[in-house]
């Protein structure tokens, strides 16, 4: 079975650089989730927002808890204390375990105190419901005032990151400050696959498009969740540690000219259910 390397976060936790993705997986959650923990991941993405975390804690079950490492979200009209309270204790009821190692603010919401949400996330923290606190879609400002007013160490910030869109600025800084970036939505949903420099260093490896990309973000020191209700797809998606890319077509992936689709981003409000209220 395939090891996974691993990051320290900054509070000492390590977390595996690759994990799998529950977005949108709807009936197949548990089959899809059972087959990535057979071939080896460890490391699972859901959220609330997901509308399937009671399939994924199907699939957790038999599973030792302390070699997973579960991330789950709280959405952004959930945000004021007691709902925050609330939401963490519904995701750990589905999900069918006492903490989860990952708790994130999916989305920034300028209606709800952060100060709050934070309050709420040093509560769960201290009562052991989570391990590690984070956010998500946050911008270097949003960051910036997250890490001046939390009681705990925001340890990740998880956005959308793929060869079509990776905001350099935000990855400096969050590696300056020790904050994690993780890959949301890794593969554009598979739109960087045509890529021509991607296909080009795809035959060059002997690898898949997939994979390049997987490998693109590993080596920026990126952790990445693909999703994929496909077994094959799933496995394809581990085989990333025995080739690297050299340094020079890293910057080549990185400097993507805009017209061939730098621009290019996901909305990606469509896979949180909850708008900002
Ligand atoms: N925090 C946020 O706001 C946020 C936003 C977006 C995503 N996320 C997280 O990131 C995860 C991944 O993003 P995503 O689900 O949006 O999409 P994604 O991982 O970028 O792409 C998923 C698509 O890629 C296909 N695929 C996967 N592996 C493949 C392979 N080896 N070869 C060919 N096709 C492959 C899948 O199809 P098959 O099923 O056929 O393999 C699926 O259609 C989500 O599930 C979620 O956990 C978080």
């Amino acid at each position: 079975m395939t090891e996974v390397p691993e990051v320290e976060l900054n509070t000492g936790s390590m977390m595996p650089m690759v994990g799998f993705g529950t977005w949108d997986l709807r009936e197949k959650t548990t089959s899809s989730v059972a087959n990535a923990l057979d071939l080896g991941y460890t490391h699972i993405d859901a959220a609330e927002g997901y509308l399937n975390e009671d399939q994924v804690g199907k699939a957790l079950k038999g599973y030792d808890r302390e070699d997973l490492f579960i991330t789950s979200k709280v959405l952004p009209g959930n945000l004021n204390y007691g709902s925050v309270v609330d939401a963490c204790n519904r995701s750990l009821d589905k999900l069918g375990t006492p903490y989860l190692d990952l708790y994130l603010i999916h989305w920034p919401n300028l209606a709800i105190s952060l100060r709050e949400t934070l309050h709420a996330f040093k509560k769960l923290y201290d009562l052991g419901k989570v391990r590690n606190v984070g956010v998500s879609n946050f911008s270097i400002y949003e960051l910036k005032i997250a890490r001046r007013i939390s009681e705990t160490p925001i340890s990740v910030n998880q956005v959308q990151f793929h060869p079509w869109y990776h905001d350099e600025e935000l990855l400096s800084y969050c590696k300056e400050q020790g904050i994690q970036l993780t890959a949301a939505a890794p593969f554009a949903r598979t739109a960087v696959f045509d890529d021509p420099l991607i296909v080009e260093l795809a035959k060059k490896y002997d690898k898949t498009p997939a994979q390049i990309v997987l490998r693109w973000s590993l080596q920026k020191g990126v952790v990445t969740v693909p999703r994929s209700s496909s077994r094959e797809h799933i496995e394809e998606n581990l085989q990333i540690f025995d080739f690297q890319l050299e340094d020079s077509e890293i910057k080549k992936i990185d400097e993507i000219p805009r017209e061939q689709g730098c621009d290019y981003e996901i909305s990606l409000d469509d896979e949180v259910f909850g708008i900002p209220s």
